[in-house]
Parts: C-alpha cells; sequence; structure tokens
C-alpha cells in the first residue's frame, strides 16, 4: 500500500487523537485475568490492537467491537501458548506473558516481532520474572516460561522497561503476596493499566516515581475503563501543524503527557498554546535544538523521528541522540533523497543541519513511526511524494489519511 501525497497544503481545523496504541494493548493482556467483561472505550481502531485482540481470541477470549468500544468476555481455556504467526506480528503479544503467568503458572512465547528498530532483547523481562519466582528456558525459538515459587519482598528492575513493567505489574495483581517493584518504567500508558486493573479490583500503588506496591487480591472484577489519548499520535499531529498549520488544533489528550516535547518546542520559538485536553500549533519559523531521547517523562524515542524531521526545517545545527534503540535514525536517509542536511554519526547519533527544502520524491517507511514522519515529510515538499510501505502506518495510527484531507492535505491510499 502506499499514500500519494501533493505537498505544501496548509492544514486548518482540529485532529482528535484515538486512545493510547501502547495502553490499548496492555489492557486487551491483562483482561484475560478478569472474570467476566472487560469493557474498552476509546479503543484505536488500528492493525497491532486488532492482532492483539485477535491473539487474545485465540487463547480463550471473546471479543465484539463496537466503533472505539471493546467488549472482551472470557471462556473456560487452559491454552497457555501463544499463537506463532500473531506474535510474530507485534512484539506487544510479549505482555501477554505475566497474565498467562498468573493465571495458567506457565507459558509459552514465541519470539515475537515488531518494528524494524534494532535489537529488541527479553532479557530484562527475563531477568524481573525470574526475581519473582519464574524459571524461563529458550529452546528453539519458544521462551518457556514456569511459576517455580510465590513472588514476595522487593524487587528491582535491571532497567525501567515499559513492558517489562508491565509485565510484572500484570503478573502480581492476583493472589496472597504484596510486592515492591523497584526501577518500574513511568510512561503514562503504565498508569492508565494500572487504573484499568484498579477499577477492577487490584491493589497497585505508584510509591514515588519509580517504585509500584502490589498486593495480590483473590480475582479481578468486570470492568469498564476509557483509554487515555495517544500522546505519540498528538505528537506526530503538533509537529504537522508546526510545518504548516494555519492553525491546527489536536485534542483528545493530555498535553501534560508531552511536557517534555512541548517545553523543548516552545524553547525553539514553536507556537503552542494549551488548552483543556488539547493544543493548538501553528507554523512557526524555529530554531535548532539538541535532542536526546529518554525513558519518560524524558523524550520521547517515539517522537524522535518526526522531531528530526521538523529539525530539517529549524534554523541552525541539531545533534541528536537516540539513546533507548539502536536502529531508529534510518528515515534520515529518506529524508535526504528529498534534500535534507543530516549526518548519521552511528547508530545512536546524528546530525541535522537546516532549514532545508523538501522536494517530494518516491520514499519508504522504514518502522512506524518514519512511516508517520515520511508522511508529515511529504506535507511540507514541494511536488508529489510516494510513501511506500505504507501498511506499516496502519500499526498505530487510525486513518492518518482520512485524518490528514479532513484538515486540508492532500493524500490518497493506493
Ligand atoms: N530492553 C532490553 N531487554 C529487555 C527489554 C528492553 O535490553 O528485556 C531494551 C530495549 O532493547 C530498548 C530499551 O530497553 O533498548 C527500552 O525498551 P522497553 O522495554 O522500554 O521498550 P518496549 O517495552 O519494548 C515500549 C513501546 C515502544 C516504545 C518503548 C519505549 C509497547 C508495545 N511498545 O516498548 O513503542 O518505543 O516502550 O517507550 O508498549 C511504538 O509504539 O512505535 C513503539 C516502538
Amino acid at each position: 500500500m502506499k499514500f500519494i501525497i501533493e505537498g505544501q497544503k496548509p492544514l486548518r481545523g482540529e485532529i482528535k487523537v484515538n486512545g493510547a496504541k501502547n495502553a490499548a494493548l496492555k489492557m486487551i493482556a491483562a483482561s484475560i485475568l478478569i472474570e467476566g467483561k472487560t469493557i474498552l472505550h476509546n479503543t484505536p481502531q488500528i492493525v497491532d490492537v486488532e492482532n492483539m485482540l485477535k491473539i487474545a481470541d485465540k487463547i480463550g477470549s471473546e471479543s465484539v467491537r463496537r466503533g472505539d468500544v471493546v467488549e472482551i468476555s472470557q471462556n473456560k481455556s487452559d491454552i497457555f501458548k501463544l499463537p506463532e504467526a500473531l506474535t510474530g506480528a507485534l512484539r506487544g503479544a510479549i505482555v501477554f506473558i505475566g497474565p498467562l503467568l498468573s493465571k495458567h503458572g506457565k507459558a509459552v512465547l514465541p519470539v515475537p516481532g515488531g518494528c524494524a528498530i534494532g535489537r529488541r532483547p527479553i532479557t530484562d523481562h527475563i531477568d524481573i520474572l525470574g526475581k519473582l519466582g519464574v524459571r524461563a528456558t529458550k529452546e528453539g525459538d519458544k521462551y518457556y516460561f514456569e511459576k517455580i515459587r510465590e513472588p514476595h519482598g522487593t524487587v528491582q528492575l535491571l532497567a525501567p522497561s515499559v513492558t517489562a513493567t508491565e509485565n510484572a505489574i500484570m503478573y502480581l495483581c492476583v493472589g496472597q503476596h504484596e510486592v515492591l517493584l523497584r526501577n518500574c518504567a513511568q510512561e503514562p500508558e503504565i498508569d492508565d493499566l494500572i487504573a484499568m486493573l484498579n477499577d477492577a479490583g487490584a491493589k497497585i500503588r505508584r510509591v514515588g516515581g519509580k517504585n509500584i506496591n502490589i498486593i495480590g487480591v483473590p480475582k479481578l472484577n468486570p470492568v469498564d475503563h476509557t483509554i487515555i489519548g495517544d500522546r505519540v499520535e498528538a505528537g506526530t499531529w503538533i509537529v504537522a501543524g508546526l510545518l504548516l498549520g494555519n492553525p491546527l488544533k489536536i485534542s483528545g489528550f493530555n498535553p501534560e503527557h508531552l511536557a517534555e516535547p512541548i517545553r523543548l518546542i516552545r524553547k525553539m520559538g514553536g507556537i503552542i498554546d494549551l488548552e483543556q485536553n488539547a493544543v493548538r500549533v501553528k507554523k512557526s519559523t524555529m530554531r535548532s535544538t539538541q535532542i536526546t531521547t529518554q525513558a519518560y517523562p524524558g523524550f520521547p524515542t517515539d517522537l524522535q523521528s518526526p522531531f528530526g524531521l521538523l529539525l530539517t526545517q529549524c534554523n541552525g545545527r541539531s545533534p541528536i541522540n537516540e539513546t533507548i534503540f539502536n536502529d531508529r535514525l534510518k528515515y534520515l536517509d529518506e529524508l535526504k533523497l528529498m534534500g535534507a542536511r543530516t549526518k548519521n554519526i552511528s547508530v545512536h547519533k546524528a546530525e541535522i543541519t537546516g532549514p532545508t527544502p523538501l522536494v517530494g520524491k518516491h520514499i519508504h517507511s522504514t518502522d512506524l513511526r518514519a512511516g508517520a514522519t515520511m508522511v508529515l515529510a511529504g506535507l511540507i515538499a514541494e511536488g508529489k511524494t510516494i510513501v511506500d510501505n505504507a501498511q506499516i502506518i496502519d500499526r498505530g495510527y487510525q486513518e492518518m489519511d482520512n485524518k490528514l484531507s479532513a484538515v486540508g492535505a492532500s493524500i490518497v491510499r493506493k
């Protein structure tokens, strides 16, 4: 699938973001622990979520979607092996391990897939589950997990991995133990998962930043939860608005979840006004800056590529340091084809010098966020841009083309 874009059309109006992908995926996994119905509102209609629901259905759930509301019920099931092909399609499937272990005392994970953004080991998952009494072994291309003792006490994650934190939380919410998890990740999607589990009767509490205390409960009850707005989708539209907004309002998310990117935009001279659950942005003349990606509340790796594009239009030299993943700078080669001045220094470091006008070209989406960035590049380029491999964008952005057309962009799907 391709997107064909005629560039340089101003964007005016409002884009409402959908529910957060990286919260929805975890809540679908958590639903297998819930006796009775899980009702999720604001569930994005994206390929990763549909694949996650398919995996849940293969291991005993039954899900029905009506618009953005998904209802998941549990059938009696003793399946603890994740299906191979679907697990190979998305990295997020790894968060079924915690709930499967909690439910069955064992779990089998075929090597998970996901975006090509570098090496993505599962060492931190194995480490924290090991500290909680789970033995992990690898045979061929499968990981086997088995509970060998009750979890207890204080345990520390090796690093604040998002999905390892979530696996530990979901493993621990049902039971008779009390555990303090240290060095947890602090992404807002984790706190939304905690809110959903607590609504279902769990006793999970953040006790200052990176520490999370969990008191096991006998069971989780039916739950009805509204997923937070997707801060990464919002951040993508904010970049579109800074490049072409006349003005552009982005609503349906909490701007506090983008505090660091918004601070940086202001420092760069970008025009951004905060409203209740929304921001308003305008095409701005901006200065270069330095971007270093970090775990939340630092600058998010998922917005590194849209901001890389923004930097091609800013005055001066901007170093980028991608500290989270080791292959998330490939999109710069595509921007170079369009006329950007970029220099890859290492797999983690690059430098962008701007401003440079971009010219429409035939370009390729290397991963989900880079794909969205290629679309934004097409929107500012002179003439026609063809974005290849654009189906990857549907994994995480609901109807990107329709949302953009509605605010004045010229973009078609072929
Ligand atoms: N890491 C390890 N061992 C592990 C786990 C992680 O070495 O066992 C390393 C990773 O290789 C990486 C770093 O730790 O260098 C951070 O990885 P983390 O585990 O925090 O990432 P994740 O949980 O796999 C989630 C999101 C990503 C997002 C990152 C960082 C989901 C399903 N995915 O991944 O989202 O980039 O956190 O915020 O929640 C996306 O949405 O496009 C996306 C890639």
